[in-house]
This record gives C-alpha cells, structure tokens and sequence, in this order.
C-alpha cells in the first residue's frame, strides 16, 4: 500500500539520544499494533557489521555497500545499544550513500499495513515527511543524561554523570550539525517535551495527538 494513501497511517517519532523516544515509540506501537522501527538500529548495525569484519568506518563506498545489504529482521537491540557502537553509528550516519540506503529501507518498512511507527532523528523530515502524524521528542541535555546514568547504574555499570553529559551534548552536536538530514522537528511536527514527564504522561500525551490525527485522515 502506499505510504500517504489514506487507509495507511504512519506514526513519525524524532528528537534526540535518551529523550524517551524509544520506550515511547514501542508503547505506542502495541497501542494499535503497529510494526515499530527504531531507526538508529538500522545505523548501528551497519557500523558494527563494518567493525565485525574489520573494514574502515570512513570509507562511504564500503559502508554503503553494507548498508545495501542490511537485513532487518537481524537487529537486535540489546547488543547494537553499546556505547562503542552509538560512537560509530554516527559516523556513518553523515555519509549520504549510506543515509540514502538505509532511507530506502527504512520506507519499504513504514509502508507495512495496517500501519507504522518509525522512530529516529529524520522520519518526519526525510524519511516519511506525509505521515499521518509526526512527534517531536525531546527533554533537556542534563534530564537525558541523569535517566542515562541511572538506567547504566541499574544495570549494575560503571556510570559518570559528567562524563555522560558530555557525550550528550556531544550527541546532539553531531546530529544537529551535520549537513545531509540534520535533527531538527519538521514544520508540522507536534512538541513533546519529556524533562518533566513520566513515560506514562508522555505516552498519554501523544496519544491525544495520534486519535485527533486519525480522526482527521
Ligand atoms: O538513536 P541512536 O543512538 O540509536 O542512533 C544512532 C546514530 O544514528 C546516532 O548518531 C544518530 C543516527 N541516526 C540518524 O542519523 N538518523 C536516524 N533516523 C536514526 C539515527
């Protein structure tokens, strides 16, 4: 089915690293039972099949080429969340041969019926600019970065919160600033600020936002 044709709905989630995007998207996803796609595994796995096989991770042709041949029913999170592969991940994240790849494979997968919800950092601006409804997610650097050192305290890892913060800010830095496909909300993307929300509050936020979307699709 087409992406914009009226029977298909496509939820688009972007903001930057730890602003609850991911635990968000999932919850909503189950909500309609809707396929989910964290985007940023698709990046990951790219990287970390480049490390695996010991090619160069500044070489757009290789990384390409890679990204070409992703699979995606092989993504798993737990080990495409460690810290060293983020590092890499948005590496190649500016290369635009490997954005253009993953972009084509990221549509394919937001066209599945019944419906969608891609999250990442350009699904509203790139990826699915006529979805059915578009968030922005989004909580300041230091509330980010104190749910990431405890989320890493919980699990028993060594976690310094300055340190984390850096890497935040160091995050953001990197995908605001790049030229092709920067963060940033689309013109018509709906502002959920999460620095002073429960996940529960959030998800019952964007869920007036999605039923008044449906209501006018
Ligand atoms: O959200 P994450 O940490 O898993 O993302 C990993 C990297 O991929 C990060 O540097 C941002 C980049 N990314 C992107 O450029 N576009 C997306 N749609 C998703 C992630």
């Amino acid at each position: 089915m087409a992406q914009n044709s009226p029977a298909h709905t496509i939820i688009a989630i972007d903001g930057p690293a730890a602003a609850g995007k991911g635990t968000l998207s999932r919850r909503i996803a189950e909500e309609y039972g809707f396929h989910h796609l964290d985007t940023g595994l698709t990046y990951r796995a790219t990287a970390k099949a480049l490390i695996d096989r010991g090619l160069p991770l500044d070489d757009e042709a290789v990384a390409e080429q890679v990204a070409l041949d992703l699979d995606l029913t092989g993504l798993d999170r737990e080990i495409l969340s460690a810290h060293a592969i983020g590092e890499a991940a948005s590496k190649v994240a500016i290369m635009p041969a490997v954005r253009r790849a993953l972009v084509e494979t990221q549509r394919r997968f937001a066209a599945k019926a019944p419906g969608t919800v891609l999250d990442g950092r350009d699904i509203g601006t790139v990826v699915c600019p006529d979805a059915t409804v578009k968030l922005y997610v989004t909580a300041t650097a230091e509330v980010r970065a104190r749910r990431r050192h405890e989320e890493m305290v919980a699990k028993g890892q060594a976690a310094d919160y300055a340190t984390i913060l850096d890497d935040v800010r160091r995050r953001d830095a990197r995908d605001m600033g790049r030229a092709d496909s920067p963060l940033k909300p689309a013109d018509d993307a709906h502002l959920i600020d999460t620095s002073e929300m429960s996940i529960e509050a959030a998800f019952q936020a964007a869920k007036v936002l999605i039923e008044a979307a449906l209501k006018t699709k």
